[in-house]
């Protein structure tokens, strides 16, 4: 029998990504093959994500333009999964009536048995449960051949309620994975020839929380990092108020920790901090960036911060730009204000108008440019060890790849490097990746 094709469309973040990953090795096993082209697929999926307006309305136009492959197709199977099938549920069928299955954030491993009904019965398939411990956390079948990098989910859901967030309403509690598991598949990914690995949270610095005797994240790290073939551990995303002491001091210590963290401060007014439920002040952010650069002064900082939430005064707006210019991040994500159902900040008043939320936007934007290109730039004429990801996108004659402190630095050199840690000079720095050259031992 012929071997079906799935196409997947992933909207929004890491977390996302690694659902995405998982569907397809999930598919896989039930002897589904992956399509580039959505043409060509029996089942198209969009994994969707509703942390913000704007990705929101990516999902729908997307579906919109389903509908002429339904009609050129009708055994086409169309699937959304994902964070904004949790939120619509069943309001998604009613509005996309071509539409064949929405499966909620914790419902990925019961995708076969949903297809096989679909194609058997025609019956459409609504399942958004949400449970307390969730199987599909712990599903995560072999890698791809060859690669190099993995994401390994070590908690799912979040309990902190950040005003404006809809992540507790769509991915459920915070619930973290037991150490043995996580283990066993970091250990299964380093045997598949995995070099790096990505551990993934909502909030990273509570796993462990709720699991009585299990380990610290702390103590997890330091348990990968005896795991041999292992090659860089990175995680993501911290909450800034629990990152204890000993999750810094990892960073002297572990060998195989990148140096680079993402640490969303959302805004540097402690006035709007308060309202966003965030549960540090602008100055304790402040200290435990001194205190992280103090244990690992070459490391990379990150951040997010949304501009325009209800009720942010110009002094407000000031306020954060004055902590971008004393942190200097390395770079940033940086969001306009949007009202997310169930919310408490969806029912505040004083809304922000949105054309004032771009101007902030643009000015933010703009001045951390400066920082970002001045990070860069200090990296030109130093080596890098960069894991050699494979060509580039952008141009396959090149190689690309990322420092420890997760810049993107592309060079010249044998695709047969892929897989491997490698020196690299810096070059020339840009705003968004960094051009470097291969050391000439590794050349040939
Ligand atoms: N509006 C704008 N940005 C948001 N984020 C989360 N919720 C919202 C919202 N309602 C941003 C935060 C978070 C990132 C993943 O998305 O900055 O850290
Ligand atoms: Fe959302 Fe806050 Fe949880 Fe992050 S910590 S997922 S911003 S509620």
């Amino acid at each position: 029998m012929k071997q079906k094709a799935v196409f997947i469309k992933t909207f929004g973040c890491q977390m996302n990504e690694h659902d995405s990953e998982k569907i397809y090795r999930i598919l896989r096993d039930h002897d589904y093959k992956f399509t580039e082209n959505i043409d060509n697929a029996d089942l198209v999926l969009l994994n969707t994500c509703s942390i913000r307006e704007k990705a929101e309305h990516k999902v729908y136009s997307s579906l919109g333009r389903l509908r002429r492959l339904k009609d050129k197709n009708p055994k086409l199977i169309i699937g959304v999964g994902g964070c904004v099938a949790q939120q619509e549920g069943e309001r998604l069928l009613h509005r996309v009536p071509y539409l064949d299955m929405v499966f909620g954030t914790h419902n990925i491993h019961k995708l076969p048995e949903f297809i096989h009904d679909v194609e058997q019965t025609g019956k459409r398939i609504l399942e958004t449960s949400l449970y307390d411990s969730v199987p599909s956390l712990g599903v995560c079948p072999n890698p791809r051949e060859k690669e190099i990098k993995s994401y390994v989910t070590i908690m799912q859901g979040c309990d902190n309620y950040c005003s404006y967030c809809i992540v507790p309403y769509v991915r459920g509690r915070e619930i973290s994975r037991p150490s043995r598991e996580i283990l066993e598949e970091v250990r299964r990914l380093s045997e598949k020839g995995v070099k790096e690995v990505t551990l993934l949270g909502q909030n990273v610095n509570s796993y462990g929380r709720g699991i009585a005797g299990d380990m610290t994240f702390p103590q997890l790290l330091h348990s990968i990092n005896e795991i041999d073939r292992i090659e860089r551990i990175r995680f993501t995303t911290s909450h800034p108020k629990d990152l204890s002491p000993e999750l810094i001091s990892c960073f002297g210590q572990l060998d195989k920790l990148c140096e680079h963290i993402h640490l969303p401060v959302q805004s540097g007014s402690n006035l709007v901090l308060k309202a966003m439920n965030r549960r540090y002040t602008a100055e304790e952010y402040i200290t435990k960036v001194e205190r992280i650069r103090k244990a690992c002064p070459k490391i990379g900082i990150t951040s997010d911060i949304i501009v325009g939430f209800p009720g942010e005064t110009e002094k407000d707006f000031e306020d954060t730009l004055k902590l971008i210019g004393i942190v200097k991040f390395n770079s940033l994500f940086s969001f306009k204000y949007s009202d997310r159902v169930e919310t408490k900040a969806s029912t505040l008043p004083e809304k922000v108008d949105d054309k004032v939320k771009g101007k902030r936007l643009s000015i933010l934007q703009t001045y951390q440019k400066l920082f970002t290109l001045t990070k860069n730039r200090e990296l030109e004429g130093k080596e890098e060890e960069i894991l050699v990801e494979g060509p580039s996108k952008t141009d396959p004659t090149r190689l690309t790849g990322r420092t420890r402190s997760n810049k993107v630095v592309n060079f010249e050199g044998s695709s047969d490097l892929t897989g491997r840690i490698v020196p690299v000079m810096i070059k020339r720095a840009f705003l968004n990746s960094l051009e470097g050259e291969i050391n000439t031992t590794y050349c040939s």
